[in-house]
Formats: structure tokens, sequence, C-alpha cells
């Protein structure tokens, strides 16, 4: 299918192209045009020559990489490979349009969230698919213009649902994914089976011209983990199917809804003690979420050239489980205090829910802190390898955790928030 047939914006004029303009404004626009495009180029040849003068490029920059008459300022800098005249208007706000249709499976999760507050940003339309209640997505409305962000509810096993919500996408992104088993699905499914069938379904649309697959730090068909085997299933099929396909690994998510920092607080605070699996020492790679959403999207920006590859997201520094536990302390102003867990007595402790999860006629809680798989993963270090692409690959600085991205942590101190505050982060009353 064409591109263009996918838009559903009305088709408004860009300036770049002069044969949409009124017909008494085209020979006048025309001629400016020329006189604009060699004034530039004599220019650019000028600096070019004289490499003295190259402080004044960046008072009225000439580059040919720049924007000028051949790149104008009002069109998008998004450059989709084979996205051929998709339609780009405006500034590169959240009220322009960038070109790109997503939908974004997986997008009422925690990652979610910070990919369409991003994506609609710059001017990006949003599709979101949802099986749960109304209230799974509202909160993503907010983040863009008037239907800008359009709700659609699906079912993951039901085909033609799925091909219903990508009809009018050009991009695809895969957020999908979970972390324990249910009665109704396994990992396999969750992690595998709906990454391929999304796949397959977006290669036969034959419009989608990205596909964005969200796998995980350490998924390797050798994992202790069962999740991350899976995941890494799904990055052989989605590659299988869709070649041009990017999949992006980021390492365990920290940021305001993230399932570890605010677990470890809520425990400590209400037990007094954090139990440390294993001794503490598993090297891990945190990242901070919104990076994670910003190389997605830089990924979607780029000329191409992350199509196909691979990309390991892990934060700037490592930590050990029992550092990462210390920043949490730190933050909550508790005074930290452990129970050092053997990984066997953790196993034994998180088994039964495994054991009788489909054995029993009703469901049983989602695991927390005593997660059988997650405990499994933790027995060996889930670090970026060597080789792999990374966050610089794709122009991107990501934050430290201490400071802002762990700020969220605040809300735990018992005192409120400027409870046991350093002078220098000292806030006052008068914000809260
Ligand atoms: N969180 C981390 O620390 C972390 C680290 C590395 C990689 N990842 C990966 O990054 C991706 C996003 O993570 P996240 O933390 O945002 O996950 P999340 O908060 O658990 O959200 C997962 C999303 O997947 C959807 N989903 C789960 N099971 C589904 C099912 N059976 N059918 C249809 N949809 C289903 C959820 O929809 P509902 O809202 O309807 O349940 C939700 O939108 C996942 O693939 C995850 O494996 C996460």
């Amino acid at each position: 299918m064409a591109p263009s047939t996918l838009l559903s914006f009305p088709k408004l004029p860009l300036l770049s192209s002069s044969a949409s303009l009124p017909l008494p404004l085209t020979p006048t626009l025309c001629s400016f045009k020329t006189m604009q495009v060699c004034w530039r180029r004599s220019g650019q040849r000028l600096l070019d020559h004289y490499p003295a003068l190259s402080p004044f490029k960046s008072i009225y920059p000439l580059s040919s990489d720049g924007y000028g008459i051949d790149h104008p300022r009002y069109v998008s800098t998004i450059s989709i490979k084979g996205a051929g005249h998709v339609v780009r208007k405006g500034t590169g706000g959240r009220s322009s349009v960038s070109g790109i249709i997503a939908t974004v499976f997986g997008a009422t999760g925690f990652l979610g969230r910070y990919v369409v507050q991003q994506l609609a940003k710059m001017g990006s339309q949003v599709l979101v698919p949802f099986r749960g209640s109304e209230d799974s997505h509202r909160h993503l409305k907010l983040m863009g213009d008037l239907g800008q962000i359009v709700p659609m509810k699906y079912n993951p096993r039901d085909e033609n649902s799925i091909k219903a919500v990508m009809a009018k996408a050009n991009v695809v992104l895969n957020l999908i994914g979970r972390e324990y088993e249910t009665r109704n699905y396994s990992f396999e499914e969750v992690n595998h089976a709906m990454a391929e069938q999304l796949a397959v379904i977006a290669k036969e649309h034959g419009g989608i011209m990205r596909f964005i697959q969200v796998s995980c730090l350490g998924a390797s068909s050798s994992s202790p983990s069962r999740m991350l085997r899976a995941k890494a299933a799904a990055e052989e099929s989605v590659l299988r199917v869709f070649p041009e396909a990017t999949i992006m690994k980021p390492g365990i998510m920290i940021g305001t809804e993230d399932r570890i920092l605010n677990r470890w607080a809520q425990f400590a605070k209400k037990w007094s003690f954090l139990p440390l699996i294993g001794d503490g020492s598993t090297k891990i790679q945190p990242v901070y979420v919104v990076d994670v959403a910003a190389a997605i999207i830089a990924s979607l920006k780029d000329d191409g050239s992350s199509m196909g590859k691979i990309y390991e997201l892990g934060g700037p520094e490592l930590f050990t489980v029992h550092q990462l536990a210390e920043l949490m302390y730190d933050m909550i102003r508790e005074w930290p205090r452990y129970v050092k867990i053997p990984f066997p007595i953790a196993k034994a402790l998180a088994s039964p829910r495994e054991f009788l999860l489909k054995k029993v006629p009703f469901p049983l809680p989602n695991p927390d802190i005593f997660n059988l798989d997650q405990i499994n993963a933790l027995t060996v270090d889930t670090l970026v390898s060597e080789n792999a692409l990374t966050f610089s690959d794709l122009g991107i600085v990501p934050h430290k955790l201490k400071g802002y991205p762990v700020e969220y942590l605040i809300c735990y101190r018992k005192g409120g928030p400027a409870y046991g505050s350093t002078v220098s982060e000292r806030v006052t009353g008068s914000e809260f």
C-alpha cells in the first residue's frame, strides 16, 4: 500500500511543493526560490574555500545538511527510509505533523507512556491498542492534541483485530512483555508468539516502514530465565520475518512507575528490612526509562541506519543489586537493613506460586519481590556486551541514576519530601 494512502490527514500544500500553490503565486515564488538557492550555494562555496570564515556558519547556516531552501525549516527532519512523500508539516512540536502514524502495542505499560509522550510531542499520530478497561489508556490521551492519540480496543489473540489497529499505521512498536506467567498467558505466548505474530502482520501489511521490537538486556537462548529465553526467541523470529526491524534491549528500567525501586521502597517501609536475593553481588546496568524512549524515537528519526540492528540499552553505570538498594535507601532516608536470602531459599519461597498456577481453579496473586523467573535471571550478571550497539550509536547520552531519575522516591520519606535532605537538596515547604 502506498504510504500516502495510509495517511488520514488532509493533504495540506507544503511550501516546498510549488505545484500545489495557487497559480498566480507560483512564478514569483519559483524565481525567489532560485535566487535563494544560488545565493546560499555561492555562500557555501565561499565558506568552504576560506576556513577562516567558518565562525559565520553558525550565524547563517549554509551547510548542505542543515536547513536551507532545500531542507526548509518547517519540514520535519524525520526521515523514514522508504517513507516517500509522507505529509510533514510544522516546526516539529506537538501540533505539527511528523508523518509518523505509529501503532504502539504495550502502550498502556510503564515504558509505553514515555514512548507515546515523545511520539506525540513531535507531532505523530499514535494508535493505542488496549485490551483492558477504558482507564488503561486515559493518561495517554492528554499527551497529544485532540484526536492525536487514538485508543483502539483489540484482542491480542484475534488476528483481525490486530490488523485493524495496524491498518492506518506506517510504524509499529511492540512493547508487549510480562515478567510473570498467568493462568491465561505463558511467557512464550506473551514475549515470543505475540511479537512474531505482530511482525508477520506488519510484513503482510506492506506499508509498515519501521518495526521496533522491545526486548530485554540479557535475553539469550542460554539464559536461566524463561522470559529472557522467550525474548531471545522473539528477537530471532522478528528479524527473520521482518529483517528491517530494530531491536531494543533495555536493562532494568528505572522511573516514576518502575517495578523495582518502588517495590523495594514499599517493602522496606512496611517490614523495615529488604530481602537481598543472593548476596546482592549480581551486576546489573539499570537505565532511566526516559532514555529508553528517547532511543526508540532516535532510531525512528534516523535515515534508516538502525534498521535490522540490535541495540543494548544499559545505563552509564554498573551497579550491584546491593548498590542499587543503597541508592534506594539513600533516597527514602531510611537506615539500610538487609536480610540476605541465598538463591536456593529464595527459589523455594517463590516456587509454590509457579507450581500451583495452573493447578488451582482460581487466579493467584501476581508475584512481587519473590518472582521465580526473576530470581533465576539474577543468578547471572546482566550487562551490555562488549561490541554491542548502544545509546551512543543513537546519539544519546543516558542519564546517571543518582539525582532526578530517582527523585520520585522522596514520596516514601517518613517525614515528608524534605525529611533528612542535605542542605543542597533541601526543598521549601511551599513547593509541596
Ligand atoms: N520494566 C523493565 O524494567 C524492563 C526492562 C527491560 C525490558 N523490558 C521490556 O520492555 C517492554 C515494556 O516494559 P514495561 O515495563 O513497560 O512493561 P509493562 O509495564 O508490564 O507493560 C507491558 C505492556 O504489555 C501489555 N501486555 C502484557 N501482557 C499482555 C498480553 N497477554 N496481551 C496483550 N498485551 C499484554 C500490557 O498491557 P495491559 O496494560 O493490558 O496489561 C502493557 O501494555 C516489555 O517488553 C518488557 O519486557 C522491561
